[in-house]
C-alpha cells in the first residue's frame, strides 16, 4: 500500500448491539471490543501508522446505567494494567486524552501505570479518548491559552490554528482517517478539531468485528482519496 495515513481515529461503536443480537450481555459486547482494539492496535503499528486514536469513553457516557460503567471501568482496569502487554512488548507507546474529574482513583492509577511502562516506546502511539468530550478539549485548551495570554507567555500575534493545536490534550497530527464502525454516520463529539479534513469511513460493522482485514479496507478507501485541502486538482 502505497499511501498510509499518519494518524487513524476511531470511534468504536456498536459493542452493546453486537452481543444483544447474539442474545449475550452487552457487558459481552465490551470485552469482545477491547479484544478487537488490542488486534487494531498491534496491526496499526505493523502497517506504519503512527497514531491510533480511539474513542474509548467520553463524558456523556457517564448517563449509562451504573453497572454497565461500573463494568467498562473494571474492564479499562484489567486492560490498562495487563492485558495490554502485547501491545506494549510491540514499542506502542500509550497516552490518554480527556479530563481526569469524575473518574475513579484506580482507574486514574492505572491509566498513569500504562502511560509510564510505555512512556519511552516509540512506535505507534496510542492515544485513548477517555473520559473525553470534543468541545470540551476546545474549551480547556481555550482556558489554558488564556492563562498563558495573561501571563504574557504567548502574544496574540501569535495565536494561530498551530500554535492553538498545541493547547490540546496531545500535540498530535491531524487526523488522516476518521473511521465510525456501528452503522451510525456521526461524529459523537470526537476530536472536532483533529478532524478538520480528515476523511471519513463508515463501514457496516459493529465494533468488535472490525478486526485486520476491516482496517485493511479503510486504508484502501483511504488510498484511493484525493486529499485537495481546500484547493484545486491540478493537472
Ligand atoms: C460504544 O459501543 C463503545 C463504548 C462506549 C466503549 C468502548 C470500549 C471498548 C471498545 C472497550 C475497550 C477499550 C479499551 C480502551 C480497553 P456502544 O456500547 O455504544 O454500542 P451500541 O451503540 O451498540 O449500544
Amino acid at each position: 500500500m502505497n499511501k498510509i495515513p499518519n494518524h487513524v481515529a476511531i470511534i468504536m461503536d456498536g459493542n452493546g448491539r453486537w452481543a444483544t443480537e447474539r442474545g449475550m450481555s452487552r457487558s459481552a459486547g465490551h470485552k469482545e471490543g477491547a479484544k478487537t482494539l488490542e488486534k487494531l492496535a498491534i496491526y496499526a503499528q505493523d502497517k506504519g501508522i503512527k497514531v491510533l486514536s480511539v474513542y474509548a469513553f467520553s463524558t456523556d457516557n457517564f448517563k449509562r446505567s451504573k453497572e454497565e460503567v461500573d463494568y467498562l471501568m473494571n474492564l479499562f482496569i484489567v486492560y490498562f494494567k495487563e492485558k495490554f502487554d502485547r501491545v506494549i512488548k510491540k514499542n506502542v507507546k500509550v497516552l490518554f486524552s480527556g479530563r481526569k474529574v469524575n473518574l475513579r482513583s484506580d482507574v486514574i492509577d492505572a491509566m498513569e501505570e500504562v502511560t509510564n511502562k510505555t512512556k519511552d516506546n516509540t512506535g505507534c502511539i496510542l492515544n485513548i479518548c477517555f473520559n473525553y468530550g470534543g468541545q470540551e478539549e476546545i474549551v480547556d485548551a481555550s482556558l489554558k491559552l488564556f492563562k498563558d495570554l495573561n501571563s504574557k507567555k504567548i502574544k496574540e500575534e501569535d495565536i494561530n490554528k498551530e500554535t492553538f493545536s498545541k493547547y490540546l490534550y496531545q500535540d498530535l497530527p491531524p487526523i488522516d482517517l476518521l473511521i465510525r464502525t456501528g452503522k451510525e454516520q456521526r461524529l459523537s463529539n470526537f476530536m472536532l478539531y483533529e478532524s478538520s479534513y480528515a476523511e471519513l469511513y463508515f463501514p457496516d460493522t459493529y465494533f468488535p468485528d472490525f478486526k485486520e482485514n476491516c482496517l485493511d479496507e479503510a486504508l484502501k478507501y483511504y488510498e484511493n482519496r484525493d486529499r485537495r485541502f481546500g484547493n484545486i486538482k491540478k493537472d
